[in-house]
């Protein structure tokens, strides 16, 4: 079916719906499960930015692994047992609102089908933008619509391609991180920043551009909005127990997301806007 001059709509073979865009400058594939970029290819050097799990689960009966998951109205674990891990949006279908083709980039805005639940009960409105040009640009809005403030936080999940993990480097992360590996804070990040383990890790940081220096090239992140830049990768035995992901896989991504991990709150009226450019 087609939306626009370069976005159609067709079902995968698992029955999800899938959006792809391709227009002269840069081509992208989205499922409406969980509003999930799944890749994103500019035709100026066609090198795929993004990585999915080759062992991906994709019928819509859990998050997909890979692409850009959105973590929405939470980031990590949730305050109780029985709630979702990141939220409660990359478990839900998510509708197109409108699409918009230039003459070198498409705009496309989808909702979630809702935007509370159980651990989140408040009128709000989520709304993710993208613009898919030269660079992916991925915004998540949020909306209070209700009268009362709320607290929120998320993240965009972002896993990179990279063509060897034990040869990448990441620049423009300084300053104390919280290790979740090791459980513990640590005052300064590493120089040179090189992955060689498992690593996840919470950089309180408003900085805003990152680079992901890879053997011969390097994607080029700019972030906004966010309180955190979390650096994660599952490394060699984790992948291993992961039944969504092949047991070498960890050598082939890298997750740097731009998140709100202290909790935001957000007054009646107010929206927020949480936006990574991917270059
Ligand atoms: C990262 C977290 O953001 O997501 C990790 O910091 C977590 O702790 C990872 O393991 C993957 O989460 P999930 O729920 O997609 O397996």
């Amino acid at each position: 079916m087609k939306l626009s001059t370069h976005v159609f709509q067709r079902t995968s073979d698992q029955g999800m719906p899938i959006i792809s865009v391709d227009n002269p400058v840069a081509s992208l594939e989205l499922s409406l499960f969980g509003g999930h970029v799944l890749s994103f290819m500019p035709k100026r050097d066609n090198r795929q930015r993004l990585w999915l799990s080759p062992k991906a689960v994709m019928d819509g009966s859990k998050p997909i692994r890979g692409g850009i998951p959105l973590c929405w109205p939470w980031f990590g674990q949730a305050s109780q047992a029985d709630l979702p891990a990141h939220g409660l949006v990359r478990n839900q279908m998510w509708q197109v609102i409108r699409v918009d083709d230039d003459v070198d980039e498409t705009r496309l805005q989808l909702q979630p089908k809702q935007c509370s639940g159980p651990g989140f009960v408040h009128s709000a409105e989520l709304t993710l933008e993208l613009l898919i040009g030269h660079q992916l640009s991925v915004s998540l809005i949020t909306r209070n619509t209700g009268q009362q403030a709320f607290t929120f936080g998320g993240a965009l999940h972002s896993y990179f391609r990279v063509s060897d993990i034990g040869k990448v480097k990441i620049t423009g992360l300084q300053g104390p991180y919280q290790d979740k590996v090791q459980n513990t804070l640590m005052d300064t990040s590493p120089s040179p920043y090189c992955i060689a383990a498992e690593t996840d890790r919470i950089h309180l940081t408003q900085s805003a551009d990152i680079s992901i220096v890879d053997a011969e090239c390097a994607t080029q992140l700019h972030n906004q909005g966010h309180d955190s830049l979390v650096v994660w990768n599952p490394w060699q035995e984790k992948s291993a127990h992961m039944a969504d992901m092949p047991a070498n896989g960890y050598q082939q991504m890298l997750c740097i997301e731009a998140a709100i991990t202290q909790g935001l709150e957000l007054a009646p009226g107010q929206s927020h806007t949480l936006k990574q450019v991917i270059a």
